[in-house]
Order: structure tokens, then C-alpha cells, then sequence
């Protein structure tokens, strides 16, 4: 899919304000620092869109950027941040739930892992609690830049291992780097698909 335009639309920290209008969201979700913001920038190819840092905490509230003014992508704050206090956590933890619970135009999410480390367990319970709610997600693996080619595989192996656990099968997932652009067509067109069927439907 081209991207022909990236615009940001608005922040805010409550469901009930987000974009009114219908047109399909999907959503960047995962622990602070995996890399939610810098992916958002490297699939539109806009440096600067969503804002990164090397420390965590960087993203503080629901993001919304339209794509070619038919679609939302959306950043989110990271969980798992021990740094931030425990009753704004609080908060992040509640309108985060809420956005999910409510946004009805959500189509799916995408849940990001750090492809160097071991499966987490806060991970593996918000995926639990995605699928308990019915919400559909895929997992990006991010900054395979980070490993070697025979690292890698045998990261995502166990991976696999460690979901077949507790799913029937492996949900779909993507691998990503955003430094060297690895995993964008693969993103890019596997919403370009769905958006084309929820059009045609
Ligand atoms: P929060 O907003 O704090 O939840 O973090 P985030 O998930 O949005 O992470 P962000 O995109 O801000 O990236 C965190 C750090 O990881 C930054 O220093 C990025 O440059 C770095 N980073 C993100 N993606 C990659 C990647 O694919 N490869 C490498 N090498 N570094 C990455
Ligand atoms: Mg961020």
C-alpha cells in the first residue's frame, strides 16, 4: 500500500473523545520502549509523526493519525512502565482498557513484543485479555535489527512454543525493524487487505 498522506489528528486520555466518524482504527499496543511510536513512523516513512524517546514513558495518551484520510492508526501508551507511579498507572491502565472495550471502530490491534526477549507475562495476559473480549490481534515482533539472522528464528520459535500453550494456534504475526524498515510491506498490506474487504462488504 502507498501511503500518500500521514496526518496527526488529536490526544486525549478519554474513549468517549476520540474521532466520531467510522472509518477503520487499528491500534499499536505493547510495553513501554518496544517501539510502538517509532513503528508507527517508519510504516508511514514520516521521521518525526509520533514521538519517540529512548527513555519509556514517552507516549502518554490515545494518538489518532489519519492515513490517506481513509483510516486511523493509533499509538498508545506502553504498559509495564515500573517508573511511573502506581496511581497514574492506575489511570493509563483504565483508558487504555476503555479504548479497547469501546472503540468500536478498532478492527484489530497489534501487540508488540521486543523480538530479543523471552515471552513476558504481562504480555501473555493482555493478550489473554484481548482474546477474552473478543478484540482481534496480531503480534509484531520489533527490532529484529537487534538480532542475528540465527538468533532471530529461534527467538520466535519459542515464542510459538510459549503461546501454544495457552492458544489453539499461533496468532497471526509480523516481524519489524524500524531502523531498517524490515516488515513494512507485509504490515502495510495485510491492512490494506482488510480495509479493502470491510470496503467491498
Ligand atoms: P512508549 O511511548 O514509552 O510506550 O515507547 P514506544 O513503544 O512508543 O517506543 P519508541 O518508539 O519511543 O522507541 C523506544 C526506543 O527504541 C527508541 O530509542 C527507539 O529509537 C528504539 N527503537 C524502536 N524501534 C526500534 C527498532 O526497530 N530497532 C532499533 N534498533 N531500535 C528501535
Ligand atoms: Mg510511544
Amino acid at each position: 500500500m502507498k501511503i500518500s498522506s500521514a496526518e496527526f489528528v488529536m490526544s486525549n486520555s478519554d474513549v468517549a473523545k476520540c474521532p466520531k466518524n467510522n472509518l477503520p482504527e487499528y491500534a499499536f499496543i505493547g510495553r513501554s520502549n518496544v517501539g510502538k511510536s517509532s513503528l508507527i513512523n517508519m510504516l508511514t516513512s514520516r521521521k518525526s509523526l509520533a514521538k519517540t524517546s529512548g527513555r519509556p514513558g514517552k507516549t502518554q495518551l490515545i494518538n489518532h493519525f489519519i492515513i490517506n484520510k481513509n483510516w486511523f492508526l493509533v499509538d498508545l501508551p506502553g504498559y509495564g512502565y515500573a517508573r511511573v507511579s502506581k496511581s497514574s498507572k492506575k489511570v493509563f491502565q483504565k483508558f487504555i482498557t476503555a479504548y479497547f472495550s469501546k472503540r468500536t471502530q478498532l478492527v484489530s490491534a497489534f501487540v508488540l513484543v521486543d523480538s530479543r526477549h523471552e515471552p513476558q507475562k504481562i504480555d501473555l495476559e493482555f493478550m489473554q485479555w484481548l482474546g477474552e473480549n473478543q478484540i482481534p490481534f496480531s503480534i509484531i515482533f520489533t527490532k529484529a535489527d537487534k538480532l542475528t539472522k540465527t538468533k532471530l528464528p529461534n527467538q520466535i520459535e519459542a515464542y510459538k512454543n510459549e503461546m501454544l500453550k495457552y492458544w489453539e494456534e499461533m496468532p497471526n504475526y509480523f516481524i519489524t525493524s524500524s531502523s531498517s524498515g524490515f516488515g513494512k510491506d507485509e504490515v502495510l498490506n495485510y491492512i490494506e487487505e482488510i480495509n479493502q474487504k470491510m470496503a467491498n462488504s
